[in-house]
Order: structure tokens, then sequence, then C-alpha cells
């Protein structure tokens, strides 16, 4: 906690719902702070498909390098029909998270009280924390085409998984378990993928070897996805690689409950770099315009930044919000069963946060 502290956000929007999610991100994150005795500065860039139409890319030239000037990025979501995914995610999302090499992709999946999950019994509760790995794998640029456009045609696709991007990706994975239960599952697939999943499984027992205290365990990813749903109670800190850390976290999400729900952070931990905190969820151009996207898991990915920043009071003043108002039956949106719109759970988590303050209104 650092009172006094100022703190520069770029704010990225970006397209569809994250238009409708990234207010409430801000004005809670507003209200905590003149709670907690901390000032943000927040700089709104334009950076999306809509950008790309009027520009020709998705972001500057110099995009990241205006990006590095800020203590924190929070995005809502890239994507829109009208421009091919792997343009618009590769021209903003994944360079972002390359040039600040945020090699950590940290996804709670954990379930709130007050919330119903899609399983049947959740009586022993979800806290499942996915560590994805985020700087290289299946998300490679390397591959091409051969004999495009001849019935001969080929794609190759190249993998990529470094000694040095596995080994920290699992020793981070295994400190969160330190931190937690001790219990720490690898998503592996080396029964059918042979040389780069064995090599992870290699990576996974030299790190488990220098961390005695971790329960570790490797499950094939298929095995494991369904034990989200059967068993999810049985997990803790679950790792994976880029692409089934994607996976994963979208069945995590749905099983707290909805997409809308799930929060994240893109962090560098060995680096002084901005992070990018970010939901889970995309752009959602089936609800986007209507005012009905459910604003949690921005508010959450904020919630994270601010924890990272070390305003960890604050960060924990919005999820205590969060939790007041789906705990004690308040307002939410139709992905949870509710009616509500995004206004409506906006403005019940910032009731409870003014609530929550005490009486002289300043609290440090
Ligand atoms: P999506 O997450 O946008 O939507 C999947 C489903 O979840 C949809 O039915 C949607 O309505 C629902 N949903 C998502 N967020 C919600 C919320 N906050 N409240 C209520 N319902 C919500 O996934 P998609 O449809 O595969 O992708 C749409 C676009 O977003 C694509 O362009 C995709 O590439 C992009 N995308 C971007 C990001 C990102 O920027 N981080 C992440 C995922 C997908
Ligand atoms: C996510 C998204 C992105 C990813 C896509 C949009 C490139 O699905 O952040 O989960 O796969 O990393
Ligand atoms: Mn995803």
């Amino acid at each position: 906690m650092s009172t006094g502290s100022r703190y520069s956000i770029a704010v990225l929007p970006g397209d569809g719902i994250g238009h409708e999610v990234m207010p409430p991100a801000l004005e809670v994150v507003e209200a905590v702070a003149a709670q907690h005795g901390f000032a943000v500065g927040w700089r709104e860039l334009p950076w999306s498909c809509a950008y790309h139409h009027e520009h020709g890319r998705m972001m500057p030239e110099d995009g990241t390098d205006q990006l590095r000037e800020h203590d924190a990025i929070l995005l809502g979501a890239v994507g829109d029909p009208s421009l091919p995914d792997h343009v618009s995610l590769w021209g903003l999302l994944i360079p972002i998270r390359r040039a600040f090499d945020l090699y950590a992709n940290i996804r709670p999946a954990l379930l709130l009280p007050g919330v119903e999950s899609p399983l049947r019994d959740t009586s022993r509760g979800i806290d499942i924390l996915v560590v994805r790995e985020n700087s290289e794998g299946e998300y490679s640029e390397i591959g091409g085409r051969f004999r495009p456009g001849t019935p001969e045609e080929v794609a190759v696709q190249e993998a990529v998984f470094s000694r040095r991007g596995t080994k920290r990706i699992i020793e981070y994975a295994a400190r969160a378990a330190e931190q937690r239960s001790g219990r720490l599952t690898s998503a592996t697939k080396s029964n059918g993928i042979i040389h780069s999943m064995t090599f992870w499984d290699e990576v996974f027992h030299e790190v488990m070897a220098e961390h005695p205290s971790v329960e570790g365990r490797l499950m094939h990813v298929d095995a494991l996805a369904a034990r989200f749903v059967s068993h999810p109670h049985d997990l803790d800190v679950v790792v994976g690689s880029n692409l089934f850390g994607d996976i994963l976290t979208d069945i995590g999400a749905v099983i707290v409950g909805s997409m809308g729900m799930a929060p994240s952070a893109n962090i560098n931990p060995d680096a002084d770099v901005p992070g990018m905190f970010e939901p889970v969820h995309g752009s959602a151009p089936d609800i986007a315009g209507r005012g009905i996207a459910n604003p949690i898991g921005q508010i959450w990915s904020a919630s994270m930044m601010l924890d990272h920043l070390g305003e960890t009071a604050a960060a924990a003043t919005i999820m205590e919000a969060v939790r007041g108002v789906l705990g004690e039956g308040g307002p939410r949106t139709a992905d949870l069963g509710g009616s509500a719109t995004t206004a409506d759970v906006t403005a019940a988590v910032l009731d409870r946060i003014r609530d929550s303050a005490p009486q002289n209104g300043a609290r440090s």
C-alpha cells in the first residue's frame, strides 16, 4: 500500500463488449482509489478493429513503446467480425504480450458464493489457479503454406518449447502452489505429442525435484479437461502450455458461472514492465451493444491489477464488494441467470464499495 501514489494506466477497451465492461472497471477503481488514498491517471487508447479500418493497423508502429511508459495496461477485448481474428489479435493482443515478455498468464477459476455453477455438486467449492504459458508454445509465427491454392497445399505450424520458457512457467506455478495447498497439476499430452510434450514433462520433473514440498502430477490435457468438470474441487494450481491453458481457462470460466466472470493477469515477474490485465472472455459480438454484458470479469481483472501494483487492500475492497453483491442476491446479468444490465451490476458494486468506507470516508 502506498498512500499518495499515482498510477498511470493505459486503457484499451478494444472491441465489442470491451467498450461496455471497461467503464465499470474504471469507475470501481476510482471509487477504491479515493478510499485507499491513491490516484490513477487513465490514458485511453482507441486501438481496435475500428482503428484498423481507419489506419490500416491495430495500433501505431510505436504502440508498445507508448505502453511501456505506463504502470499497467487494462484491456477489454479485441476482435470484430469485420476483420479476420488472426489480423486483429496478432496486431494488438499478442504483440503486447510479446513486447513485454508477459510470460505468465494467471487465470483464477474461483466460484464465488451466490453464483450458480452449471455443475451439479459444488459443495466442496471451486478454487483453481491456472498458470498459462503466455510467450511461446503453440502460438508461434513459425510456419507457412506450401503450394498455396493447389490440391497439394500444405500448412505447417510449428510449436516452440524452449527450456527457458518451459522452466520459468513451471517454476512460477510451483511457487504459486507453495503459497496455496501445495498441489500442482501439469497439463501434458506426451502420449500423442511426442517431442514437445515429453520435453515439457522432463522439465516438469526437474522443477518438481527442486520443490519437494509441492505434490506434482502430470495429467493428459484431455483427461484434465474432464476433471475440471467432474472433480474441480480436487484441482488447485494447474500449469499448461499456451494453448492448453487457453482452452482450460474457458472451461474454468464457465464452471464458476460464466465466461463473463473470469479475470486474468498477463505478467512478467522478472522484469520491470507493465503487466496487462484483461478478462478471459472476448468481445462477444453476439451480445455487444445491448448493455447486458457481465462486467465482473473486467472488474476482477482491475482488482488483480491493483493487487499487482501493491494496492492489495484496495484490490480486496473490490472483491469484497463483488462477493457482497453476488452472495446476497444482488443484481446479476443474464449469463448468471439474472435480468440486470451491466449498469445495474456496476451500480450495486459501487454502492457496496461506498458502504464499506469508514464514516469519515478516509481509510489509509
Ligand atoms: P467470447 O468470449 O467473446 O464469447 C463466448 C460466449 O461467451 C458468447 O456467447 C458471449 O456472449 C459470452 N460472453 C463473453 N463474455 C461475456 C460477458 N462479459 N458477459 C456475458 N456473456 C459473455 O468468445 P468468442 O465468441 O470466441 O470470440 C469473440 C471475439 O473475441 C473473437 O474475435 C475472438 O477472437 C475474440 N477474443 C478476444 C479475446 C481477448 O481480446 N482477450 C479473448 C477471447 C476471444
Ligand atoms: C485469450 C484469447 C486469446 C488467446 C486469443 C484471442 C488470441 O482466447 O486471451 O484467452 O488465445 O490467447
Ligand atoms: Mn481464450
